[in-house]
């Protein structure tokens, strides 16, 4: 007997979605369509958690199985995709619905995206591209067996022993970013990977070469680790060579180290933090096709390393140090050289202002842009030694210099 996991679907899903799913099912049965929840909707059903994403494979073509939705109005189409034969949906104005035609792929180059074989095969053949076995199962929305959990892998059982396990041997070479998934995965449910993954992860990390693979998806899933913002996840990146995957260097840091850095500071490239304390070889930063905002990041990281920041400083050397340079970028230098100015910067020096600003100054008089500069230049130099706090006490300086 399959496992059927309708009554999780009734406790763990909205009214709304629940409708949603037998609306399609019941379009699916009048049109011999097979569909099925497919992925990490089932694994999360199954494990009683709450899930992210909706996603229905469709066995056979899923742009006309969402044709038909959309003719009968049951849904909004917001994007086709017609090589793949994927497309999203949108139910009462609110449910997106992801829908993809069963496929088998072939991987032409190692690490590389892969290319389609066959659109529309069965869902079996489906199934066997997929990352792990957690990863693979499939439920009948099809009214005669709703709710059942179709497993051709063994799933079920990994799910229940929390393993995680890899469809055959060359799934890394095939797609090395699910070294970075299995992470993932086992810091979210704590699993871990059975005997044979493990082993295959390790060949991977410390035979191979590496360098050609998709840096697109081996960025989307660092983001996705890393910006969880959990100690373990870097612990175990570490502990597990996961660094040697991006050329990275193994730093002496924890990570609660770093997550107590940013829960104080909150910076907004979370992930940033912990990959820059890693990732430090400039050609790979560069295949990584990072945002200009990242890549600001890792430039002022870079700058931070190799402009030393002298031993006997002034609150104004430490200021102009680091004034402009990016949150994240200033606590990766901490982490790496544990300069305590860096947080001297952050919590204090970073707050300190000029009140007067140029027009201001002019209007008092000066005319000169050269002197207003070096006059606001010596009130910030002031400000930082505390011998000025009010801007009454910047207008008597100002005045001062007039006179
Ligand atoms: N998948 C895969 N290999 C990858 C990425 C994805 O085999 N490198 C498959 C898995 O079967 C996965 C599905 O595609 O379940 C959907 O991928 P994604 O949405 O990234 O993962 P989820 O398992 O849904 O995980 P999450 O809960 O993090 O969204």
């Amino acid at each position: 007997m399959p496992l059927n996991i309708e009554k999780q679907m009734k406790a763990q899903l909205s009214e709304d979605i629940l409708n949603v799913l037998k609306l399609c099912s019941k379009i699916a049965d009048e049109h011999n369509f097979k569909i099925y929840l497919i992925g990490g909707i089932v694994r999360d059903l199954i494990l009683k958690r709450k899930s992210l994403d909706i996603d229905i494979t469709v066995e056979g073509d899923a742009v006309k199985f969402c044709h038909i939705l959309a003719e009968k109005n049951c849904c909004k189409i917001l994007q086709v995709q017609n090589e793949l034969k994927t497309a999203k949906a949108l139910f009462d104005g609110e449910i997106e619905i992801d829908f993809a035609s069963t496929r088998q792929e072939f991987y032409p180059h190692r690490g590389h995206l892969p290319v389609v074989v066959k659109i529309g095969c069965s869902l079996q053949e489906d199934v066997y591209r997929r990352d792990f076995t957690i990863n693979s199962l499939a439920m009948s929305l099809n009214k005669k067996d709703y709710g059942d959990v179709i497993d051709y892998v063994g799933g079920i059982k990994d799910l229940s022993n929390k393993k995680i396990r890899v469809l055959h041997d060359n799934s890394f070479n095939e797609d090395p970013s699910r070294i970075l998934r299995a992470l993932k995965f086992a810091a979210r449910f704590n699993f871990h990977r059975d005997a044979r993954t493990k082993a295959l992860q390790e060949k991977y990390i410390n035979t191979q070469i590496h360098n050609d693979i998709s840096w697109t998806r081996i960025k989307s899933e660092l983001k996705q680790c890393f910006s969880l913002n959990s100690a373990k996840i870097y612990d175990m990146f570490l502990a597990n060579d996961n660094y040697k995957l991006i050329y990275g260097q193994k730093p002496e840091i924890k990570g609660l180290e770093i997550k107590t850095l940013v829960d104080k500071y909150n910076p907004y490239n979370v992930w940033l933090v912990y990959l820059g304390t890693v990732l430090t070889n400039t050609q790979i930063i560069e295949q990584f096709c990072f945002t200009r905002s990242e890549k600001k990041i890792f430039s002022d990281i870079e700058y931070l390393l190799n402009n030393h920041l002298s031993m006997m400083n002034t609150n104004y050397d430490i200021y102009k140090f680091f004034v402009k340079k990016s949150t994240e970028s200033i606590l990766v230098y901490y982490l790496l050289t544990q300069r305590k100015e860096a947080l001297k910067y952050l919590e204090n020096l970073s707050l300190i202002r000029v009140e007067l600003n140029g027009d201001e100054i002019k209007a008092m008089g000066i005319q000169n842009g050269r002197e207003i500069g070096e006059i606001l230049d010596e009130l910030l130099k002031k400000k930082l030694n505390g011998t000025i706090v009010k801007k009454g006490d910047e207008i008597k300086f100002v005045k001062s210099k007039i006179k």
